[in-house]
């Protein structure tokens, strides 16, 4: 299968067997994240809040100094593009400031992203 084909079928694929994710131990899992990031009230800590986030353009929140690498990296956060950032924050975002190693496991990306979707 050509690489365009394989692509066009994950991306049609993806979506349906990611849609279930676990809110509740999304947000247990956001302890990791909790010590950088607020969600219940939208201001920034050492990391901007988080917020309604989904579908947020990158480095949108006005009261945190981005690096200049998110605010160039022309990304909107879409599912898709946090689910690779939250991979490998350093490979999707060179040189951004957000120190984390990044999450192996899908599953707990989609609790994470279930329980994200919940922020609006
Ligand atoms: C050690 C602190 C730290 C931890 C832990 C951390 N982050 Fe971050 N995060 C940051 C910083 C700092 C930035 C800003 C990065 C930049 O400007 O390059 C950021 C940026 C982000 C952004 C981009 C926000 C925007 O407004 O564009 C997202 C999304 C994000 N983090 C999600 C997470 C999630 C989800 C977790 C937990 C799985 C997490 N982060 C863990 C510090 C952290």
């Amino acid at each position: 299968m050509s690489k365009l084909l394989l692509a066009l079928f994950c991306t049609l694929l993806a979506p349906a067997a990611h849609a279930a994710g676990d809110a509740l131990a999304g947000r247990q899992a956001f302890a990791k994240c909790a010590s950088c990031h607020q969600v219940s009230i939208p201001r920034s800590g050492f990391g901007p809040h988080l917020h309604a986030l989904i579908g947020r353009p990158a480095a949108a929140a006005t009261d945190f100094r981005y690096s200049a690498a998110m605010r160039n990296s022309g990304l909107v956060w879409t599912e898709d593009a946090l689910r690779s950032f939250l991979k490998a924050p350093d490979t999707v975002v060179p040189g951004t400031s957000m120190r984390f190693r990044g999450i192996g496991s899908e599953r707990e990306i989609d609790d994470l992203l279930a329980y994200l979707r919940t922020l609006r």
